[in-house]
């Protein structure tokens, strides 16, 4: 018998205002990306930013729909705008921001997502780093690598690749 771990630890800043110039940009972005958002449903509304290797931006905000389960997360929305826009180039970091009064701390990434998020960490072998936070401001969540937040993933590698 062997007994197997995985550890994940993550790190909190206090405010954005301790972040790089880079970092406080994106998620600046990711605030005007969330204004976008089409939440009459839920209200909730996220904006993420993506920030490639090479330095370029991908916005996207949530989009719901009377159909609930149809709706699409500001993460998803964000991979494929840059896909389209950009190609499928190494991403770097990627903001998620809340912008919802009754929010109290950064959301992270739903199930689907985490398991999207991981499609595009595995085609690029390099990490993505998450940053999660509100539009209220507060506390930033860094995550260091998607990775993390789907341990035992199921990937392309069992199908071959
Ligand atoms: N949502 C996102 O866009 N990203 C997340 O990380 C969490 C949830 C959206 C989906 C839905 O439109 C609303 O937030 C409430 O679940």
């Amino acid at each position: 018998m062997q007994q197997k771990e995985i550890r994940f630890s993550y790190t909190v800043y206090p405010d954005k205002g301790v972040l790089s110039e880079n970092d406080q940009f994106l998620i600046e972005q990711a605030l005007y990306a969330s204004t976008k958002a089409y939440a009459p449903y839920s209200k909730f509304k996220v904006g993420a930013a993506i920030r490639t290797e090479d330095g370029q931006i991908a916005l996207g905000s949530n989009q719901e729909n009377g159909a609930f389960p149809i709706g699409q997360c500001a993460e998803r929305v964000a991979l494929y705008e840059l896909v389209h826009e950009q190609g499928r180039k190494p991403i770097d970091t990627i903001a998620v921001l809340v912008n919802y009064e009754n929010q109290k701390t950064p959301a992270s990434p739903c199930g689907s997502c985490r398991q999207i998020l991981n499609e595009f960490r595995s085609f690029q072998q390099k990490p993505i780093r998450l940053l999660l936070t509100l539009a209220s401001g507060g506390e930033v969540y860094e995550i260091n690598d998607v990775k993390d937040l789907l341990p035992f993933a199921f990937d392309g590698s069992f199908l071959g690749f």
